[in-house]
């Protein structure tokens, strides 16, 4: 069903849809009434209906057509099929979470009408994500705003420019998989040294939590942290000898640097 009314038009109503939009309705960034989904799937519709009291449809025409701010939120690999015969509704800003698809591609699909490329990562789904938006040649400071408020409701937002977005996906994008490899062998080597599992990996998920909350609060340099938990002679300098010595440091500049090629290679 489709409504004059509708602020936001959200074409996939899947994970990601579901984190924004659960967290637009919590902060009243939207109301429920003036959220419009289009969704495939008769069950995923019924849910989203039940849990949150949005306006659903099938019908991705429907939701272009009614919407203020149109959110694409499909895979990449759908974006062609889902947007086929759609014709676009000028008076709309659409902003996509496509990893991968270019402001170019957008805005052949999209041309009168103010683009913007977002990447978020997946801690959106539970309220501390990181996102970067881009801008197309056609947005201006408004709309900016728009992108920015309803991904703070997922986290935290950066402006950059789109030849940036390949670095963004290498360093955000794939660094929880990256972190949550850390935090698994923290906690493997708690296990080594004795504890339990359950107790290991608490220890670990908490540090590394911890850790990122107290140089993002004191805004110390991390550097100035490691040397402030280094006593002389001491059980952390034991460690970070261990790390250096096994290349720790240059594992994570080549783990970014290598998934920020890989997100280039796959755009081309
Ligand atoms: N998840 C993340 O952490 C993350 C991070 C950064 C960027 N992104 C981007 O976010 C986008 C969505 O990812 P996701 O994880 O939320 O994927 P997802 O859960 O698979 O959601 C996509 C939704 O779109 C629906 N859909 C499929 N074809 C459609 C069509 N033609 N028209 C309308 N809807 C259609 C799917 O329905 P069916 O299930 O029936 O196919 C599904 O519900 C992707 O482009 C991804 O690159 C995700």
């Amino acid at each position: 069903m489709t409504s004059n009314s509708i602020c936001l038009g959200i074409i996939g109503g899947g994970i990601m849809a579901e984190a924004i939009l659960s967290r637009l309705l919590a902060q009243k960034i939207f109301a429920a009434n003036t959220i419009l989904v289009s969704e495939p799937r008769a069950e995923r519709r019924e849910f989203l209906v039940q849990r949150y009291q949005v306006q659903v449809t099938a019908d991705n025409q429907a939701t272009v057509s009614a919407s203020e701010i149109l959110l694409l939120a499909i895979k990449p690999q759908v974006f062609a099929q889902a947007i086929a015969n759609i014709t676009p509704n000028p008076h709309s800003t659409v902003i996509s979470i496509l990893a991968g698809v270019t402001l170019d591609k957008l805005e052949q699909a999209f041309p009168q009408q103010p683009v913007i490329r977002v990447m978020p990562n997946t801690p959106a789904t539970v309220g501390t994500g990181m996102t970067a938006i881009a801008p197309g040649t056609k947005v201006q400071e408004q709309h900016i705003q728009q992108a920015k408020s309803i991904f703070a409701a997922v986290g935290e937002v950066v402006e950059v420019p789109e030849s940036s977005m390949d670095a963004v996906t290498g360093l955000s994008g794939s660094g929880p998989a990256f972190v949550a490899l850390a935090i698994e062998a923290l906690a493997d080597g708690g296990v080594a040294s004795g504890l339990p599992r359950a107790i290991a990996l608490q220890l670990a998920t908490q540090t590394v939590l911890g850790t990122a909350t107290l140089i993002k609060e004191t805004g110390m340099h991390p550097g100035i942290l490691k040397d402030r938990v280094t006593s002389p002679g001491g059980t952390t300098i034991a460690g970070v000898a261990k790390l250096e010595s096994l290349g720790f440091r240059s594992a994570l500049i080549e783990a970014v640097k290598t998934a920020t090629a890989r997100s280039k290679e796959l755009g081309e």
